[in-house]
């Protein structure tokens, strides 16, 4: 474990909870909470230091110049969807955030791994690409992984198998135009298609499901956090203890030119590859129009 430092830039909901997930995991020595709102960082500090119980993980505040330092960042500062907004709604207010934080943490160790959190999540990913000034492969975002825990979930349901049994990737934008690559999806190497369990008209089903859940929990909780505290803590663990797992994550695709999630392979020095998953025609149109969607929204913020 060593002294691993994880920063996490935004102490929200969403940052306390992921920086909670990290503590359960005990894989980082310390963990710097970063926001604007200090007082806020103070009470999430002193709140997690009470589970020190459970962890040996450290907690404290922090400034952003010391989180520009740090093993990892994760980034999660910015507004959240309210109930009925779309991610993309959100461009405006938290690319100035992101310009911001980035500005304010420069110059960043070039050995840092950076985790975009914060909606929306494929176009910042872009952005903190340029912005950042360290190696594009240890810039890339939580991307369609949290949907793809969900399709997990729902298949696992489905075929009363555990999740992590279940090979099936929800790909693109992490957003509206997200779709599943139904083509590839297995369990023990059998094509999901081949489970008399799994109907045809489940696809239309399961793929609306999931592409409304974030939508789903906004409205009745007001905001969604352990899906990603889970899946962001998850992915810290794939870096700190080099797993080079291989996860639907946010990452740049030179033939695309454009950030989306492909299945790509996170360890200790980031994304180490980036993996052309088979589609067929209908998925591959579908990723073909979810990165042309990324790329004019980009286009408005000349990445
Ligand atoms: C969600 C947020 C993280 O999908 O975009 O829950």
């Amino acid at each position: 474990m060593g002294g691993s430092k994880v920063a996490i830039i935004g102490a929200g909901s969403v940052g306390a909870t992921i920086a909670y997930a990290i503590m359960l995991r005990d894989v980082a020595s310390e963990i710097l909470l970063v926001d604007v709102a200090e007082e806020v960082v103070h009470g999430q500090v002193l709140d997690l230091s009470d589970a020190n119980l459970i962890t040996s993980t450290k907690v404290r505040g922090a400034t952003y110049q010391e989180a520009g330092q740090a093993d990892v960042i994760i980034i999660t500062a910015g507004a959240k969807q309210k109930p009925g907004e779309s991610r993309t709604q959100l461009i405006d207010r938290n690319y100035k955030i992101l310009q911001s934080v980035i500005g304010a943490m420069k110059p960043i160790r070039q050995q840092s791994i950076m985790i975009l959190i914060s909606n929306p999540v494929d176009v910042l990913t872009h952005i903190a690409q340029q912005l950042a000034d360290i190696p594009r492969n240890q810039v890339f975002g939580a991307g369609t992984f949290l949907d793809t825990s969900r399709l997990r979930g729902l298949l696992a349901q489905k075929l009363e198998v555990s999740a992590n049994s279940i090979h099936a990737y929800v790909l693109g934008e992490h957003g509206d135009t997200q779709f599943v690559a139904w083509s590839s999806a297995s369990v023990a190497g059998k094509p999901l298609l081949s489970f008399p369990e799994f109907k045809e008209g489940d696809k239309e089903i399961i793929e609306k499901k999931i592409a409304n859940k974030a939508y789903d929990i906004i409205k009745a909780k007001g905001a969604t956090y352990y899906g990603i505290g889970a899946c962001t803590a998850s992915l810290v663990e794939a870096i700190l203890l080099d797993k080079r797992e291989v996860r639907p994550l946010s990452v740049y695709v030179d033939s695309l030119g454009t950030v989306l999630s492909v299945p790509a392979k996170l360890g200790f020095d980031g994304i180490e590859r980036v993996f052309d998953i088979p589609l067929n025609e209908p998925e591959r149109t579908r990723l073909e129009e979810s990165a042309a969607s990324l790329k004019e929204i980009c286009a408005k913020y000349h990445t």
